[in-house]
């Protein structure tokens, strides 16, 4: 992405901010804007020592049109209430040929490691989790939230139904986590 050279970054769902961190490093160009409606973990991004942060709700962005060259949300858009209405809201922040990052969890599409990793998460977390943290229900929901968000070609099409071209779909660590990279036309 830091080819791209963008000078506004909006990172929704920021939460304490690592990835807006990341994405501050490897474009020192830019200034980047973090977006959480939980005041809470953004005490935690400003004690990080990212600066631009802002109270608000994903769905409802308090920005006016085309205001940012890249918008970006990592392990957010997932536990968003509705992922086309964010992904419209998101295309609506974004300039005439900027893109959306979306970074998420996924289930491995080759099948030997896609068994493995159900096992895993459907099993075995929400046992160590409950073990450990006594949270075995948060464990439980991530694990069927991962099930249920749109990956692949299935987000692929999502993308392209909220008016993104150019859809780019990586996934990484075996699958477990998906990369989308799309634009908004023009520019
Ligand atoms: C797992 S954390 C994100 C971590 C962060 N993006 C990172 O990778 O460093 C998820 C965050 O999404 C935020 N969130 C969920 N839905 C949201 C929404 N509709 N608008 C703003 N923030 C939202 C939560 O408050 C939480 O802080």
């Amino acid at each position: 992405m830091a080819d791209l050279k963008p000078a506004s970054i909006l990172d929704l769902a920021t939460g304490s901010g690592d990835f807006a961190l990341a994405l501050g490093k490897c474009n020192p160009q830019a200034t980047v804007v973090g977006v959480d409606f939980s005041a809470e973990m953004l005490r935690r991004a400003q004690a990080k020592g990212l600066q631009n942060l802002i109270l608000a709700d994903a769905l409802r962005l308090p920005f006016q049109s085309a205001s940012f060259d890249v918008v970006a949300v990592a392990y957010g858009l997932r536990n968003m209430e509705s992922w086309s209405d964010a992904l419209h809201e998101m295309r609506r922040v974004l300039r005439a040929g900027g893109h959306v990052l979306i970074l998420d969890f996924s289930i491995p599409t080759w099948q030997p490691m896609r068994a493995i990793y159900r096992l895993y998460l459907h099993l075995c977390l929400p046992m160590l989790a409950a073990v450990l943290t006594g949270e075995k229900s948060a464990y439980r929901y991530l694990a069927d939230s991962i099930e249920t968000f749109p990956q692949g070609e299935t987000m692929k099409s999502l993308l392209h139904a909220c008016n993104f071209k150019h859809v780019l779909w990586k996934p990484l660590s075996g699958g477990i986590v998906s990369l989308y990279l799309a634009q908004v036309e023009g520019g």
